[in-house]
């Protein structure tokens, strides 16, 4: 199923957990209003809320607002964890436009973070169920401790590769996984079909986060509406630098070495050059292929159904996607 029939199957139940995000958005708080419009209105994929109630619907959610207000939770701790990664990496773009950090500064974006977490944590309550609050808040728990994770690795080339891994589930694939268990809950599915949900939604997540990498040297700003290069300017090591510090020769190896070490953009030419031609991207490319195979095996548990096509065409998606 394409991206366009995905979007339309799951068109009704979007159109509910945008209106739950706008309502949830409010405050009395001018500043809070404007940023929080800002960042939000500004054209995510809202791929993380889909998955949510795609997964339910594949599980069979019956009638009610939970699996929405779910997926609305959900995009609200994705926006609030952008808020400050854009911080945090120094980003001045975010979905094609300026962040909101570069616009309102750090300290409006971090507050403004803190606020959608906050307001994420009272809507999740208001599900009334145990579950629900275990999972997020030990998913959010990893989150944070994930991109802590990833700034102690700045500036350091000899991350592992399974330490990368450790740190892009953390931060990103620990949502995903989430969403995939907790909208399969919702709809009452038994422990071994939401386990495989929470399966499936890990390793999606896992490729979608490879591909974020892959795109930030082989991706075009354009279509991604982020900057490229923002993760070597950070010095961050990613996976497509640590492979071809692998692969490549002995000079590319130490060009790279020195790149993360120092961070910034004054020799990108030859970095981009030295992480193509080691076939780094492509490594990359196929583990990220590698994960949405196994993401797409996890749904053999559920019964035939559009929603389950439009689950597959969403793995097939985080990896094959420009933006
Ligand atoms: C960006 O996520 C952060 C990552 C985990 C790579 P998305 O690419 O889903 O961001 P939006 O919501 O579509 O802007
Ligand atoms: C994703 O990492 C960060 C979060 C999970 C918040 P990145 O730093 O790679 O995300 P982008 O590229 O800024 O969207
Ligand atoms: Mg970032
Ligand atoms: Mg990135």
């Amino acid at each position: 199923m394409d991206l366009e029939a995905i979007r339309s199957l799951a068109s009704t139940d979007m159109a509910t957990v945008d209106r739950l995000i706008q309502d949830r958005l409010r405050s009395d708080v001018v500043l809070i209003n404007q940023l929080g419009s800002y960042i939000i209105n500004s054209g995510g994929k809202r791929l993380r809320p889909m998955l949510v109630v795609l997964s339910a619907r594949a599980c069979g959610y019956g009638q009610g607002e939970d699996h929405a207000l779910l997926a609305a939770v959900i995009e609200f701790i994705h926006t609030a964890t952008l808020l400050h990664d854009d911080v945090v990496d120094n980003s001045d773009m975010r979905r094609g436009r300026d962040t909101a950090n570069h616009i309102w500064g750090n300290q409006a974006s971090v507050l403004v973070g803190d606020f959608l977490y906050s307001r994420s944590f009272e809507m999740m309550v208001e599900l009334q169920e145990m579950t629900v609050m275990s999972v997020l808040s030990t998913a959010t728990t990893t989150i944070a401790a994930g991109e802590v994770m990833q700034l102690m690795n700045v500036n350091d080339p000899d991350v592992t590769e399974e330490r990368y891994l450790e740190v892009i589930y953390r931060k990103t694939a620990a949502l995903f996984e989430a969403g995939c268990r907790l909208g399969a809950f919702l709809s009452g599915a038994d422990e071994a079909s939401q386990d495989a949900m929470a399966r499936y939604g890990r390793h999606l997540g896992t490729a979608f986060q490879l591909i974020d990498d892959v795109l930030d040297y082989d991706g075009n700003p354009e279509e991604i509406g982020k900057n490229i290069g923002d993760d070597l300017a950070e010095g961050k090591p990613t996976l497509p630098l640590l492979r071809a510090m692998q692969t490549g020769s002995a000079e590319q190896a130490a060009l790279i070495r020195e790149a993360i070490e120092t961070g910034g953009l004054e020799r990108i030419k030859e970095v981009h050059a030295a992480v193509e031609n080691s076939g780094a991207i492509a490594y990359t490319r196929r583990l990220a292929h590698d994960e949405a195979d196994r993401a797409i095996e996890c749904l053999r548990c559920l019964p035939n159904s559009e929603y389950k096509e439009a689950l597959t065409g969403l793995a097939r998606f985080a990896v094959e996607r420009h933006s």
